[in-house]
């Protein structure tokens, strides 16, 4: 009977102990996977092998670990491990934790991980806004950094791994799929910098830490390992210098079934029953999401053959996922008493009884051992490779890991490291774990990209504060005692007012200063109604003679004027006109304006200090073919306000936003300091474009902005004009490309002559890569024009340089605006300001986001405001019609006075 007993028992054991013999793995077996892994590692490396490779290792274009000069402020998403994170990270340097961290965990529901695309990025960036709002930080436009744990070729999606399996996201790109849910919400924008894996996020994270940090490891619902691979043996990425972190994405190792000697029915079982099936076999070995899994199939065979449970299969055995890693450690760990494993089961429902127990305890140990040995295998490969690629004997390098598998198992870390010791004797390899998640390190990657554009970004804070200096200068200007030496030089126009609808006549317009000259016939008419007829013809001023003898660019303007009138059959006419001038003058009267200082591109000689109607009468002269009455010179701003008011009776703001950049307002007389009289208004032109040269805007400053201005013209003047305008735009962003790519974070650190040429990138190309549709690939063409190849995060981060640029300018703007609005609040003694903002100019005009940046940080630093922007449609020459109408109008008036005090001296001899 004892025999019997103790027969069956020794049957029963053997049976356990041959199920379980097919996880234990021998040193020699071990050795194996070692080396095929090496080999898969290998051609996943090369070229020909790597589109068939079962180990895809994918570039991440991160060409380096942080060094700690990283800053900012910076907002990380972290999706496809256990939680869904959104967080923000602040990073400071100088200091020792200097990385400061919120974040709030989402759910994502089943059906939503499983549903479309669509439903998934939407419910990704409710979530995003429901953190923004917690945050306090919708109006600030953050970069983000996005950690996103799966597969992806540059961004695109290469197929889901682990829970995830929303249709129509594979072989799509998450950034595109990311920014258009952003769009359809309408709610906040965001800069996604940087996407990047997990393991990457993990080794950015530790590496902050510890430099010697070269390898990130995963083992929690998913398992992967990413590490600095040499750009030489990169064979399908461009490029042999440096290093670039690789993203092994050894979760598929095993798919061209070279490990099928070591995979058991269970872990076949388990592929069938999984979202994909035959993809990920050695994540499906390894991993978290699949451990207990492969425990609870183990646990119905054997209860099947009575050796468990009483051979009672029960509901809850049957019950797909009963089994969590999280139990799975708690069932492993040592300090538990058998009853407490126990209770354990029975919790999750499983009547068990110390026996069984002990079983499902040594079942637990074998699966989990199994895996801890595997990830060692593959993990002694990778550190050999990386051995071997530095010509090393030894190696002394630091893994960062992460994952709920490594973090919670009481067994797993060490059995990792025994493995790694033994099948690597040459490597002293360290484990740090990331206590902070990967979402740190995907900010810090988002930083290393963000470094010089940090300084270009402001708060609401700064901005006021910018709003306030701006108003000072302001109030300089004005001030009889403190104009002379005063920088924004507020010049008087002697523009009294806008329109009224009263005006009429045939006038021809001219349109000199901005990128192009415009000669243009203004016809005002009244029947019924006020209507304007215009015809206009544009003339080059080629670069000779804007930077030539001042006679020569007059000459030039005299021709072109006598080549218009001759095509309009007016030259025996004489016309009054109206000449928008569009720089620095100051003017006693109307048609008198004697240029200050030339701006922008022009440098023609013996201008500066004169009067240009003289200059240009001259010129007229001279030919002698026509004659010409130039009855008034406006600024473009006091054109563009003037072409606006006549639509909008209540403008009484112009702004130029183009190749310079410029704004007039309609100021109280009596606080004009240098005009006599007290009653009404007159329009100034700030020429703000100067605000700065006093070094008032020197902690905001850049080294581009330094750059740009020591190449230009007029080093030391317009340093505003030249943070902001479209003339240096452009300049800027290649600048910034330029030192990014010498710091390798961009084009592989490759940089070509065109890229090192001044001028090759247009404020217009910044336009056309920042449209939301066809940027990334206006991007491509106009890298690729300059000679670089670029990739596909190349042209992502060239965009987030664009963005931070423009938006810095409309920023500043918003800023020197804000300050004209609340002088004219102010003026008006009103608690509510209504106005309109007559607007023109190339770059407000032609990029696609600028203008709403704009009005929105307009609205956010003066709320007391309704401000109407009304885009100048028909340029400043209709203005400047209206300006000379009025100014004819006087000239009229006044020579009939003057003609009734002959008549009258005449009567009264
Ligand atoms: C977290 C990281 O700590 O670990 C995630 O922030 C990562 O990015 C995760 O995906 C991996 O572990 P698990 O167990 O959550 O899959
Ligand atoms: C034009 C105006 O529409 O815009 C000009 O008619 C002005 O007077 C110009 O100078 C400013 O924009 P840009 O981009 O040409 O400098
Ligand atoms: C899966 C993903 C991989 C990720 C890993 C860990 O293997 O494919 O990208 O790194 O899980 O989360
Ligand atoms: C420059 C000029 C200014 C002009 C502006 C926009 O700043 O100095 O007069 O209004 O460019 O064209």
């Amino acid at each position: 009977m004892v025999t019997a007993v103790a027969q069956r028992l020794a049957s029963q054991r053997k049976e356990i102990d041959d199920t379980l013999a097919a996880f234990a793995l021998s040193p020699t077996q071990l050795q194996e996977v070692k080396a095929k892994m090496r080999v898969e590692l290998e051609r996943g490396l090369k070229k020909d092998s790597h589109p068939t490779a079962s180990v895809k290792m994918l570039p991440t274009y991160v060409y380096r670990t942080p060094d700690g000069t990283e800053r900012g402020k910076y907002l990380a998403l972290d999706l496809g491990g256990t939680n869904f994170r959104v967080l923000v990270v602040k990073i400071r340097t100088g200091m020792r934790n200097s990385v400061r961290m919120y974040n709030k965990i989402y759910a994502i529901p089943l059906e939503i991980m499983q549903g479309t695309g669509e439903e998934l990025f939407d419910h990704i960036v409710q979530c995003i806004s429901d953190f923004l709002d917690y945050m306090g930080m919708k109006n600030t436009r953050l970069p983000l950094g996005f950690t996103f744990s799966f597969p992806c070729n540059q961004t695109d999606l290469v197929c889901w791994t682990k829970g995830f399996k929303a249709t129509e996201c594979e072989g799509y790109d998450v950034v595109d799929m990311l920014r258009e849910a952003i769009k359809r919400r309408n709610e906040f924008d965001l800069d996604i910098v940087a996407i990047v894996n997990d393991t990457v996020g993990t080794m950015m994270t530790c590496a902050y830490e510890d430099p010697k940090c070269q390898i990130g490891l995963i083992a929690g619902t998913g398992s992967n390992v990413c590490y600095m691979e040499e750009m030489k043996n990169i064979e399908f990425v461009e490029g042999d210098e440096g290093q670039m972190c690789v993203n092994t994405e050894w979760g598929g190792f095993g798919a061209n079934d070279n490990i099928e000697d070591i995979r058991t029915r269970y872990d076949r079982e388990v592929d069938g029953g999984s979202l994909n099936p035959g993809k990920q076999r050695f994540e499906k070995m390894t991993s978290g999401m699949y451990l207990g899994e492969i425990v609870r199939r183990i646990l119905i065979d054997l209860t099947k053959h009575g050796l468990l449970f009483r051979g009672r299969i029960t509901e809850r055995l049957k019950t797909k996922g009963i089994f969590e890693t999280k139990f799975l450690s708690q069932i492993e760990s040592d300090r538990l008493a058998l009853l407490q494993v126990r209770s354990i089961l029975q919790h999750l429902g499983l009547d068990s009884t110390c026996d069984d127990s002990i079983i499902v305890k040594e079942v637990c140990g074998a699966v989990s051992r199994r895996a801890a040995q595997l990830c060692g295998a593959g993990m002694a490969a990778v550190v050999d490779k990386i051995r071997e690629n530095r010509g090393l004997d030894n190696l002394e390098i630091t893994v960062g890991v992460d994952g709920t598998l490594y973090k919670l198992h009481p067994h797993f870390s060490t059995i990792l490291k025994d493995t790694v010791r033994e099948l690597a004797p040459n490597c002293k390899v360290d484990f740090i774990l990331s206590e902070d998640g990967s979402g740190k390190g995907a900010a810090l990657i988002t930083a290393v990209i963000d470094k010089y554009l940090y300084a270009m970004r402001f708060s609401d804070e700064t901005l006021r504060d910018i709003m306030a200096r701006f108003r000072r200068e302001m109030e300089n200007g004005l001030g009889r005692d403190t104009n002379p030496t005063a920088t924004v030089k507020m010049l008087p126009t002697f523009v009294r007012s806008i329109p009224d609808g009263s005006e009429k006549g045939d006038f021809i317009a001219l349109d000199l200063g901005g990128s192009n000259f415009r000669i243009l016939r203004v016809k005002v008419s009244h029947e019924k109604k006020q209507t304007v007829q215009m015809e206009s013809q544009i003339y080059e001023t080629p670069e000779d003679i804007i930077h030539g003898s001042g006679s020569r660019l007059f000459d030039h303007v005299a021709e072109c004027l006598g080549d218009f009138m001759e095509k309009q059959k007016i030259k025996d006419k004489k016309l009054p006109i109206g000449f928008t001038f569009s720089f620095p003058c100051a003017h006693t009267k109307l048609d008198e304006a004697v240029l200050l200082t030339w701006t922008k591109r022009f440098k023609a000689s013996g201008v500066e200090g004169m009067d240009v109607v003289k200059l240009l009468n001259k010129a007229i002269k001279k030919r002698g073919d026509y004659d010409a009455d130039i009855m008034a010179v406006v600024n473009d701003t006091v054109g563009t306000m003037m072409t606006c008011g006549f639509d909008d009776q209540r403008c009484e703001v112009g702004i130029i936003i183009g190749t310079g950049t410029n704004a007039c307002y309609m100021e109280e007389l009596r606080h004009i300091d240098l005009v006599e009289g007290d009653e009404g208004r007159m329009c100034i032109n700030t020429e703000w474009g100067a605000f700065g040269d006093d070094g008032t805007l020197e902690d905001i400053r850049t080294e581009f902005d330094r750059e740009i201005d020591r190449g230009s013209p007029n080093p030391g003047k317009q340093l505003f004009e030249k943070m902001v305008s479209g003339m240096y735009m452009g300049e800027l962003v290649r600048l910034i490309l330029v030192k990014m790519a010498k710091e390798g974070l961009l084009f592989e650190g490759r940089i070509t002559p065109e890229l090192l040429t001044k001028g090759k990138i247009e404020t217009k190309h910044v336009s056309a890569i920042e449209k939301s549709k066809e940027g990334l690939t206006k991007a491509e063409e106009i890298l690729t024009r300059l000679g670089v190849e670029p990739s596909e995060d190349d042209c992502i981060a060239v965009q987030h340089v664009c963005a931070i640029v423009s938006f810095r300018s409309a920023n500043l703007i918003a800023a020197t605006l804000g300050a004209i609005l609340t002088r004219l609040k102010d003026n008006k003694n009103t608690p509510r300001l209504r106005t309109t903002v007559g607007i023109d100019g190339s770059l407000y005009k032609m990029h696609p986001q600028y203008a709403r940046r704009l009005h929105k940080t307009v609205r956010r630093l003066v709320p007391e405001s309704d401000v109407r922007f009304l885009l100048s449609e028909s340029g400043s020459g209709k203005g400047a019609a209206m300006v000379t109408a009025w100014a004819s109008r006087l000239a009229d008036q006044t020579r009939q006075i003057h003609r009734n005090f002959m008549l009258s001296s005449h009567s009264y001899p």
